[in-house]
């Protein structure tokens, strides 16, 4: 049996951090001990492959619980595939991503996860699972939800956004929210309030105000408060926990923070973009705006400190890329003289853990923390702990040796998405991923991809373990 040992790094999960030797066996953790001591006496001798980790970090990989490979979205396709984006989620140090499946308006959740899984099988770098969006709340689409609970797919993204697309009114919400509190199912909220926005919308245009940057104002900050709040009490009604994906707004945020204070099950996230981008971005000349246009919007910088509060108090729990690219080229210039054209979304799931790990180097969070909000939660909250987010007995060993002295510079001429810009360009991080391993097994190994199309498995999830 091909037995793994990683010595003398700093293991860091979400409770501890000890200077420990783990013990790899067919692709789970075996054993942590103390370093060379004489629990771990022999474990090397008998390893196929010892990993020297001294100076580095030893942390489980990231979870990314929000990602959007392949998403059809305003008339094209986000730009990564699931081999692709995979990849270089493994890149990032990211070893589990969940994606969303879609549900199209007149079909089957049924007909969504297939669609999804003929994308992504036998594809995947890392493994992977999926929520399902539900764009048509119906009889059937709501008894379906039962049995996707019980297959594996926990949790349900519904939209107070987008109308004609993906919305759902307050009615077909609250139906849907009445059977997650039922069948187990966590119901996400994309909250903001879609109706007015498109409103305000048709307003802009209509004035001639186009660019980018308009989309941040006419998707304003009351609206994804009031949204957010509504669907607080639309669960508090339903009796259902509730999971906000992609907080961008201190005003939502507080909503979040109210409710969390009452005792309630209500969770939040947000995403890299709001901590380290804001509206000066949205409004960067030539159209260069557009490859910040995401929905959420980015907000005015006042807003991040808010969030950073909010992920050390925990009125947010986690913290998910939302990755969705798309090429400036020829996707985001769709939208040249209509903001509301430009496809919504960032690509990020290679930056998320080296940002997140730069938060820590500015003292925003702890390392602790950071392998909480980054791997820990998100497997707790939908349902893949401990087999994922930790290092210990029995968890499947999806390990990354990080060199936190290690400094490096974000470039799209250097990152491994399929996307022809990064919006963090330029940025210097701090600490970077060394090695990566999934189920044991090298994916990442240097500066070198030694993993495969194919390796990473679809994990059917279990329901949330995190209910208060
Ligand atoms: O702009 C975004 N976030 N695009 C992806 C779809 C969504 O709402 O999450
Ligand atoms: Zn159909
Ligand atoms: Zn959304
Ligand atoms: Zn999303």
């Amino acid at each position: 049996m091909s037995r793994t040992v990683i010595r003398g790094g700093l293991v860091i999960t979400a409770a501890d951090e000890v200077h420990a030797d783990v013990l790899i066996e067919a692709g789970r953790v075996v054993a942590l001990a103390a370093h060379d001591s004489e629990f771990t006496a022999g474990w090397s001798a008998s390893a196929g492959r010892v990993i020297d980790a001294a100076g580095k970090y030893v942390i489980p990989g990231g979870v990314d619980a929000h990602t959007h490979m392949e998403l059809p979205f305003g008339g094209t396709f986000a730009s990564d595939t699931f081999e692709t984006g995979s990849r270089a989620a493994a890149w990032g140090g990211t070893t589990t991503i969940i994606d969303f499946a879609v549900q199209s308006v007149g079909h089957s959740l049924r007909e969504g996860l297939d669609t999804w899984h003929a994308k992504a099988d036998a594809q995947c770098a890392i493994d992977y699972g999926f929520h399902m969006i539900l764009a048509d709340v119906n009889e059937d689409s709501l008894k379906e939800m039962d049995v996707l609970v019980e297959e594996g797919v926990t949790s349900f993204k519904l939209f107070m956004a987008y109308p004609g697309v993906f919305y759902s009114d307050d009615g077909k919400i609250l139906r849907a929210m009445q059977r997650g509190a039922a069948n187990g199912g966590l119901i996400m909220m994309h909250a903001e309030n879609g109706i007015a926005i498109d409103v305000l919308v048709e307003q802009a245009l209509a004035a001639g105000r186009t660019d980018p940057r308009y989309h941040g104002e006419v998707r304003h900050a009351l609206l994804e408060a009031e949204a957010t709040h509504r669907a607080i009490k639309l669960a508090q009604v339903a009796g259902s926990p509730l999971y906000v994906v992609h907080v961008s707004a201190e005003e939502a945020l507080a909503e979040l923070a109210t409710a969390r204070d009452k005792g309630l099950n209500v969770f939040g996230e947000t995403c890299p973009q709001y901590l380290f981008l804001s509206t000066d971005n949205l409004a960067e000349p030539d159209f260069e705006g557009s490859k910040y246009v995401c929905s959420t919007p980015l907000r005015p910088k006042e807003h991040q400190a808010a969030l950073w509060r909010g992920l050390r108090t925990n009125d947010l729990q986690v913290v998910s890329t939302d990755h969705c690219p798309f090429c400036f080229s020829g996707q985001k210039e769709l939208g040249r003289g209509d903001f509301s054209k430009i496809p919504n979304g960032l690509p990020g799931v290679e930056n998320r853990m080296d940002l997140l790990h730069q938060a820590v180097v500015d003292g925003h969070i702890s390392r602790r923390r950071w392998i909480e909000i980054a791997a820990a939660t998100p497997a707790r909250m939908f349902g893949l702990y401990p087999r994922k987010g930790t290092i210990a007995p029995g968890a499947d060993a999806d390990i990354v040796i990080y060199d936190p002295h290690a400094e490096q510079v974000i470039s799209a001429e250097t990152h491994h998405m399929n996307v022809d810009y990064s919006a963090y360009e330029g940025k210097r991080v701090t600490g970077q991923v060394e090695t990566v391993l999934s189920r044991g097994e090298p994916v990442i190994d240097g500066k070198a991809f030694v993993g495969r199309a194919g390796h990473g498995q679809y994990t059917p999830r279990g329901t949330c373990q995190y209910l208060i």
